[in-house]
């Protein structure tokens, strides 16, 4: 089966609040978005690579310039889960609906090739719908009331924070996003490609990322991706 990876870059990073949208902003020699598609080329097996821009995105030409063949773009929207839609129709309009996508943010541009391996091969192996990266949670977790008076500790034992890469067959994810999309589900809230994949009642699998994959979301998080990123070169 073909596979792509679809990296949704349309937004506007009010969290970062710097001046341009923080997939641009340089993380030593490179902005984000290179750090990331140089991270996502290496993936053995990839026929393509679409970044979903938002439609006056300035910046990215500066990207284009350097990038492969096989990297395309198409425009995303307003939410998260609409660029990664507009992606997936952009996949769906040139390969089968049995393809594997892989979706990941272009906020993580330290995820490493190891783990995306791991990921792939898990997945194969297991016979899973899908499988997405995820890290055990480290911290106490308190469940509080709405004046913020801890009503009890939560166990983290079983819990998970859920990264990307986050890997489905292009055809069933188009279908649990768009029911998801349609409010046809009451389930949690559908805030990755995982939870509308559970909402139609599968079940994922989870690979523990073993190297840093971090987010990029507020300004301190630069300091630390520019640091681990002179750390972690693969
Ligand atoms: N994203 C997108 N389209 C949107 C919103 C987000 O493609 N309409 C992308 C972002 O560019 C990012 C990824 O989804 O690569 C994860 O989103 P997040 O980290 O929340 O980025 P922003 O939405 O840009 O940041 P913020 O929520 O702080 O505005
Ligand atoms: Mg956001």
């Amino acid at each position: 089966d073909a596979m792509w990876i679809i990296v949704p870059a349309a937004g506007r990073g009010e969290r970062m609040g710097s001046d341009i949208p923080k997939q641009y902003v340089m993380l030593g020699e490179q902005c984000m978005l290179q750090h990331t598609l140089s991270r996502l080329l290496p993936v053995p097996d990839v026929d393509g690579i679409v970044v979903t821009l938002s439609e006056n995105d300035d910046h990215w030409p500066m990207v284009e310039a350097g990038a492969d063949e096989r990297v395309h773009t198409t425009i995303g929207g307003a939410t998260r889960a609409d660029s990664v839609l507009a992606g997936l129709r952009y996949v769906l309009d040139r390969a089968a609906p049995s393809s594997w996508v892989l979706v990941h943010d272009a906020a993580r541009p330290l995820v490493s090739l190891s783990d995306i391996r791991r990921l792939v091969d898990t997945v194969y192996n297991s016979g899973a719908i899908g499988g997405i990266l995820a890290t055990p949670v480290q911290d106490t977790l308190k469940s509080a009331d709405e004046y913020c008076c801890i009503e009890c500790t939560v166990s983290r034992n079983q819990l998970w924070q859920a990264q990307t890469p986050q890997m489905f067959r292009a055809g069933e994810l188009l279908e649990a996003l768009e029911t998801s999309r349609h409010g046809e589900v009451s389930g949690i809230p559908v805030t990755d490609e995982s939870s509308a994949m559970e909402n139609l009642g599968h079940e994922p699998q989870l690979v523990e990322a073993l190297q840093p994959n971090l987010k990029v979301t507020r300004p301190a998080d630069l300091l630390v991706a520019r640091l681990l990123l002179t750390h972690f070169a693969d």
